[in-house]
């Protein structure tokens, strides 16, 4: 091992200021301090900067970024010039055939469909990630029993609850109105209405399965409709209940008496496929089933079955359980393989978007930000505020302001 501290000729010219190269410095002209790689790689604090940006972090961490899009990279790399982060941005998704490319980096940075499972630990832990930051709210997709103990996970609890729930409202007028059927009749020069006819939403019943952050905002905007409001939660939240006058019931009365149901809870044991054959046959004919949840909450071969015998009025999906496999990427000039969600897409009544709800500019502005102070809350040494393990939900020492191992 070398001694880098002082006089190591190589390490000063590969790392000069705050973890940056020294070409990098003329973009960075208020910077002066000089560090070594080896300051670097021994974790020390860069020296002081004038360049009002707080330095005091470990430097040019490196962050593997899976399942990278354009929109991704341009909003991280953006919000990373406060940071100065090292990403590699990968194309490919993160799983047992990609793990090793997360070989020498200290975090992997992965989406909805980038998968951690039991197996994949031991391969990230011996390529020497010591965090996995999740790039979303749900964590469905990390075996968070395999990983407690050994690698941190953080993630992105709130981004823009607005966005996802203005997203479910854009489906059910969409369904309502048939506006995507109008705008290309019309361009087509044909100007008939038939086959469109809605119904007011007003004084209509919606039924919302899971009252957080954007099950919440959902009510207040069906609210402002005139809808009427059943909800469920596990743990209802009472004083919100009579401020807002809703009402919480249990599930079946939510089946029984709802035209609309939205599901905005998350994809655990409990939920996977909450809405099957069972909670259809007791649905009211005709209801619209809005799902910008996360895909297993639906038994989508059930939902096609209430499809078929017109027990579902309207289905508006922005999941589906099968989703990895397509959702963000182009099939247009190719076969869709899988049967089920081709037969979805025969419907009329359906309309799919490719998980798209959260997509807004200031929720991918979050989401970069949220995700980079993660990274630098983990590396900074300090309580982990978004850390998440399988023991957030018993006693988990995150409640005494620890880390949750
Ligand atoms: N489509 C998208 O782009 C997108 C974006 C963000 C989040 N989501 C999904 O939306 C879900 C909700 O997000 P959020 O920010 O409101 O999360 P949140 O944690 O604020 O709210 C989830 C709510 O569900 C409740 N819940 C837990 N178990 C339940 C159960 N068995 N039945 C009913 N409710 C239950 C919780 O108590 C909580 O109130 C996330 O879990 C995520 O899967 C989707």
């Amino acid at each position: 091992m070398t001694d880098g501290r002082k006089g190591n000729k190589k390490n000063e010219k590969a790392v000069t200021c705050c973890g940056k190269p020294k070409e990098d410095l003329q973009k960075m002209p208020s910077c002066q301090s000089s560090v070594t790689a080896e300051d670097d790689r021994l974790g020390n604090e860069d020296a002081p900067c004038n360049d009002g940006i707080n330095r005091s972090r470990p430097r040019l961490k490196k962050i593997a970024f899976f399942d990278n899009k354009p929109y991704d990279r341009r909003s991280f790399d953006d919000v990373n010039k406060k940071y100065g982060y090292d990403i590699v941005y990968f194309h490919d998704k993160l799983n047992k055939h990609t793990v090793n490319l997360a070989n020498g980096f200290d975090a992997v940075c992965i989406f909805v469909n980038d998968i951690v499972d039991k197996d994949m630990v031991e391969a990230l832990l011996k390529n020497g990630v010591r965090l996995i930051v999740l790039r979303c709210a749900g964590y469905n997709n990390v075996a968070l029993e395999s990983v407690y103990g050994k690698i941190h996970v953080a993630r992105v609890p709130a981004y823009s609850p607005y966005a996802v729930a203005e997203h479910t409202v854009a489906l059910l007028l969409t369904l309502n109105r048939k506006t995507h059927k109008a705008y290309n009749r019309v361009r087509d020069g044909n100007f008939s209405i038939d086959g469109f006819l809605g119904v007011d939403l007003f004084g209509k019943t919606a039924g919302i399965i899971g009252t957080g952050q954007i099950g919440k905002r959902l009510i207040s905007i069906l609210k402002g409709f005139g809808m009427k409001i059943l909800a469920y939660e596990p743990k209802p939240d009472e004083e919100y209940a009579k401020k807002e006058n809703i009402k919480y019931v249990p599930r079946e009365e939510i089946y029984k008496n709802a035209d609309v149901i939205s599901l905005h809870c998350p994809l655990v044991p409990e939920t996977y496929h909450l809405i099957n054959d069972e909670a259809i046959g007791l649905m009211k004919k005709g209801v619209v089933m809005l799902n910008t949840g996360r895909g297993g909450l639906i038994d989508t071969k059930a939902l096609i079955a209430g499809l078929k015998k017109g027990l579902i009025g309207a289905a508006g999906l922005d999941v589906y359980e099968e989703e990895s496999e397509y959702f963000f990427e182009d099939f247009s000039s190719t076969i869709i393989k899988d049967d089920v969600l081709a037969r979805l897409l025969t419907f009329p009544n359906v309309l799919i978007t490719s998980h798209q709800a959260f997509f807004t500019k200031e929720a991918l502005y979050n989401i970069a930000t949220t995700t980079l102070d993660n990274v630098k809350e983990f590396f900074d040494g300090g309580y982990l505020k978004n850390e998440i393990c399988y023991r957030c939900n018993k006693p988990c020492r995150k409640k005494q302001g620890e880390r949750c191992f």
